[in-house]
């Protein structure tokens, strides 16, 4: 009976593979999140990633407490959000290696937002946002962030995460959506 409650009070704890496997199910886009702080650029790929509210536009992302970023994203009071196009699934890989910062963004084209966050160049949008508040949630840390700078990129296919494999999404158009304005 694992995973119900019981008259004998509550059943085991769901085991974290299963919970993994189930939240695997549950397509999302794919973001990288990056902070400038001193002297370099730090910044990791992020898919637990939600809009908050819209007065003021806010959004909030989840970095576990072991991720290198969360120091630089805490210490600068910013972060940087890009949201990738289909074809940049090389970047996702390459900010989710254990490699140091300065590894990750070798290369990579980049721009700066007016408060400094890196934002990677073709991504489908980015913001930067002010780092609101930073709430605990148990091996996380929930970041909220007040968008200060949105911009919107191309009209291109988005990078989509699935059954813990990368995925596109080449049939959206087929909803019948208005084409996002630029
Ligand atoms: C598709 C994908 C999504 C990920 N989403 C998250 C996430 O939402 N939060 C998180 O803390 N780590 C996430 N990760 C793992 C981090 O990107 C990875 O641990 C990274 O190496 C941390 O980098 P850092 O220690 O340099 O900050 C994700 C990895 C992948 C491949």
């Amino acid at each position: 009976m694992a995973g119900r409650v019981t008259a004998a009070g509550p059943a085991p704890p769901v085991d974290p593979a299963r919970f993994r496997g189930l939240m695997a199910r549950w397509a999302t886009g794919v973001s990288v999140v990056t902070a400038h702080q001193g002297p370099g650029d730090a910044g990791l790929t992020v898919n637990a990633l939600l809009s908050v509210s819209l007065t003021p536009p806010s959004l909030l992302v989840s970095v576990s407490r072991d991720a290198d970023t969360l120091a630089a994203i805490t210490a600068s009071g910013r972060f940087g959000v890009s949201f990738l196009a289909a074809d940049q699934r090389p970047l996702s890989e390459r900010f989710a290696a254990p490699v140091s910062a300065e590894e990750k963004f070798r290369g990579v084209a980049i721009h700066r937002a007016p408060g400094g966050s890196p934002l990677l160049d073709g991504s489908i949008g980015a913001v930067e946002c002010r780092l609101a508040q930073q709430i605990p949630a148990f091996d996380h840390v929930l970041l909220i962030g007040e968008v200060l700078h949105a911009e919107l990129g191309g009209d291109r296919p988005p990078l989509v995460f699935f059954r813990s494999s990368y995925a596109t999404a080449e049939g959206a158009d087929r909803l019948g959506l208005p084409p996002s304005r630029a």
